[in-house]
């Protein structure tokens, strides 16, 4: 008889949901299937599998013929290589203050790629093309760090979106001053569906120059894209993911989940419902007193204020152990976020709780 302990017996699964992170939702069943349908027999490692080249052609039918994907671990991994991979030691980048790089990665921008951080405040979470350009004064000047990468995040960390036209502004005023342009689409899904437009509308067409492309946000087990929509600009980039520890040995289960989003357009069937759930929470709120909405809803995020016993109320009592961020304490703001699986139901009933909560006093 084995002395070994038995493993953990396996419990029904936990169905309960809340409005954290779209990072707590589950993997979306057509990317298991791809998952377990890629789990077959040996493929060569590092990526040089077929399933990753046929991934990373499935990014040009989204971004256009010159875009060359890059498949890493995390979304932090993707913004930091690709700051590495564009700036010298002496370069900065351009962000707002609420950029997840900038309040999220730890410092790993600074430290790894070794670049500052001009991060600017904005409204909304949105950069504008004045905000590129004010630092103009002071390039040449061997004092001060030189401004090489614009980056904003589409969507925002504050659930709004950029318009075609604003980023293309933003653009402009970057290439302007010989710039490039960085776009962290942690949620570029949510923004795409928001907008009704493609990925590469958004994105190529508008001049961007860099995205992070997010998937792990979006229904995906793990996995990010670092794609380079210029020719030449990822030259090189190879090493610079290894140095970062962002290459995966075992690439084709990052390639395969990839090819599942972007095949099919589940990566807009996903953003689209997420979007819609955080518009039909929104609607709840509209009517009721003592709650405003703090950031237009443009993508999966409602920001909300409201008085502090509510919260309290609906953080002990909504029946998940984590139910949402209380996003800023001092401003009694909270974050509520939606994702790929939640349903009209848990909105109806959390909007229900957020009455219930605030009419408690
Ligand atoms: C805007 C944005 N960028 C990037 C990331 C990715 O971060 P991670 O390194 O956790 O995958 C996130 C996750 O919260 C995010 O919200």
């Amino acid at each position: 008889m084995s002395d070994v302990a038995p493993a953990t017996p396996a419990t029904a699964p936990d169905t309960r949901r809340g409005f954290a992170s779209d990072n707590h939702a589950a993997v979306h069943p057509e990317v298991v299937e791809a998952l377990v349908a890629a789990n077959e027999g040996h493929a060569p490692a590092y990526g040089a599998d077929a399933l990753t080249a046929a991934t990373r052609n499935r990014f040009r039918e989204h971004f256009g013929p010159d875009a060359d994907a890059w498949l890493v671990f995390n979304g932090s991994g993707a913004n930091v290589a690709s700051i590495d991979a564009l700036t010298r030691s002496f370069e900065a980048v351009i962000c707002t203050e609420t950029a997840h790089m900038n309040v999220d990665e730890c410092g790993a921008p600074e430290r790894i790629a070794g670049s500052k951080l001009f991060a600017v405040a904005t409204e909304h979470g949105k950069l504008t093309p004045g905000d590129v350009s004010r630092w103009e004064a002071r390039r040449g000047d061997d004092h001060f760090p030189q401004p090489r990468l614009v980056s904003i995040t589409q969507a925002t960390e504050l659930g709004t979106v950029y318009t075609l036209d604003e980023t293309r502004a933003i653009a402009d005023a970057t290439h302007r001053l010989e710039m490039l342009l960085h776009v962290d689409g942690a949620r570029l899904a949510n923004a795409a569906a928001e907008l009704d437009a493609s990925l590469g509308e958004l994105t190529t067409e508008a001049g961007v120059d860099v995205v992070s492309f997010g998937g792990t946000k979006n229904g995906l087990m793990f996995g990010e894209a670092v794609v380079f929509l210029r020719p030449g600009l990822g030259e090189g980039f190879e090493f610079v993911r290894k140095q970062l520890g962002q290459l995966a040995s075992k690439m084709r289960y990052v390639a395969v989940q990839f090819d599942a989003l972007l095949r099919d357009d589940l990566w807009l069937r996903t953003a689209r419902h997420a979007n819609a759930m955080a518009g039909r929470l929104a609607d709840r709120l509209a009517e009721l007193a003592g709650v405003e909405v703090v950031h237009p809803v443009e993508a999966n995020a409602v920001f909300a204020r409201l008085p502090r016993p509510a919260i309290d109320r609906l953080l002990s009592d909504w029946p998940y152990e984590q139910p949402f961020y209380l996003w800023d304490e001092a401003r009694d703001e909270v974050r509520w976020m939606c994702s790929w699986d939640t349903t009209e139901d848990e909105v109806d009933r959390f909007g229900a709780a957020i009455a219930e909560a605030v009419a408690s006093g």
